[in-house]
């Protein structure tokens, strides 16, 4: 839940007689046109304009709820709000407007039985781009904004989540009994920094190396998604492994997920990694939310990430400078601090964790989300 509070004394401040007209109905209508300035459609047909009063004394409530606590435009709402107050209700008072945020999601895992919002999978179309980097970003930064949230490992080839944000621990299991009786075990995730956890590296050493055949990864995900203690989440994040699309796949077909991710290095052979990632991403019904352009700035220049989304005519999703602290933060198992208020990084991953939220709370609020694919 997050409040912000604005007030702006009325220069005229209504005398107590005239607020027979500021009924709720009458501020309501007088804020019907408002848009939303990021989804660009009416609060009210959002469902975000919550509740309107006036005081005794002629000041004025707001109440709007957010459809993600990562919402860049509170201040822009406040001003429209109090400009269509001040213009066509002159005998109103100050008016503060209060923000709450109830993250909207359709269902992601309900066929398996996840009380998940929103899934994330965060892809490339090639290895060692930031994916794991950006993943835990994503993960620390919604959290940072108020969402409960989650992080996967999905790659178990060579999972890095656990040593990206030091976290250590072997998953509990409990067993419990179901009311027909059944004995049923369930994973309780690690919970570190106040996310919850899981990952292959929590099970195995960390030299081990371990083969997967299609049907045991199939098996671990499906466990790792269906069988883990998740509880309610707003948001779990899924670090894909390199290449493959077998894991995509597994998601597809076990989920319905928000959207993909797509990281990108800024070369202008970024084209060629996004437009393979987008086309797996396709072919396994994932929507892509966008496109990152992770370690921008470096040898390689900057801005082939941005050409190749509008290339694809897929949103854009915002820059995250080439910085030795990033690299040096997820060595260390210390990617949380790179959201203390003096790292360079902070702002950047910040931008790019309120266009996801963003996205995800447009096509869910414009489109229906794509129905969990079918098993080939
Ligand atoms: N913005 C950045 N600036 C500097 N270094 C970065 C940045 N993002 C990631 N790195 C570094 O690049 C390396 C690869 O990052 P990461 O492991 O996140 O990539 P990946 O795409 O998940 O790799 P893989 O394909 O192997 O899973 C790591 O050493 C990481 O610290
Ligand atoms: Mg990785």
């Amino acid at each position: 839940m997050t409040n912000c509070s604005s007030q702006l004394p009325h220069p005229n401040s209504a005398p107590i007689d005239t607020m027979s007209n500021l009924t709720e109905s009458a501020i309501l209508d007088c804020l019907k046109d408002i848009n939303d300035p990021e989804i660009g459609r009416p609060l009210s047909e959002l469902g975000m304009l919550k509740r309107a009063a006036a005081n005794d004394d002629g000041s004025i409530n707001v109440d709007i709820d957010l459809p993600t606590h990562a919402y860049p435009g509170r201040e822009r709402i406040t001003d429209a709000i109090q400009s269509a107050i001040s213009a066509k209700l002159p005998e109103a008072g100050a008016t503060s407007v209060n923000f709450t945020a109830t993250v909207q999601g359709v269902d992601s895992g309900g066929k398996i039985g996840l009380q998940v919002k929103n899934v994330i999978a965060v892809g490339s179309g090639k290895g060692g781009v930031g994916k794991s980097t950006t993943a835990a970003s994503l993960a620390y930064g919604l959290k940072h904004f108020g969402a409960k949230v989650g992080l996967m490992d999905a790659d178990v080839y060579g999972p890095s989540i656990p040593h990206l944000v030091g976290a250590k621990g072997e998953p509990n299991i409990e067993e419990r009994q179901t009311s027909q009786g059944h004995t049923i075990s369930r994973i309780q995730p690690i919970e570190h920094d106040g996310l919850k956890l899981m990952s292959i590296g929590f099970m195995i050493q960390e030299d081990q190396a371990v083969i997967w055949r299609g049907p045991m990864l199939h098996k671990l995900l499906t466990q790792f998604l269906q069988d883990t203690d998740w509880g309610e989440l707003d948001y779990l994040i899924i670090d894909l492994p390199p290449g493959t699309g077998d894991v995509s796949l597994t998601l597809s077909q076990l989920l319905g997920l928000a959207g993909a991710v797509v990281v990108c290095t800024p070369q202008k052979v970024a084209l060629l990694d996004a437009v393979k990632a987008v086309s797996m991403f396709n072919q396994v019904k994932i929507p892509i939310l966008g496109i990152i352009e992770n370690m921008s700035g470096d040898i390689f220049g900057r801005g082939g990430a941005k050409e190749a989304a509008d290339g694809l005519s897929i949103p854009f999703l915002g820059e995250v400078p080439s910085d030795a602290d990033i690299r040096i933060k997820g060595d260390d198992g210390q990617i949380a601090a790179l959201f203390e208020t003096d790292n360079p990084a902070r702002e950047h991953l910040l931008h790019v964790v309120e266009n996801v939220a963003i996205q995800i709370a447009k096509s869910i609020m414009e489109t229906p989300r794509m129905p969990t694919l079918e098993i080939i």
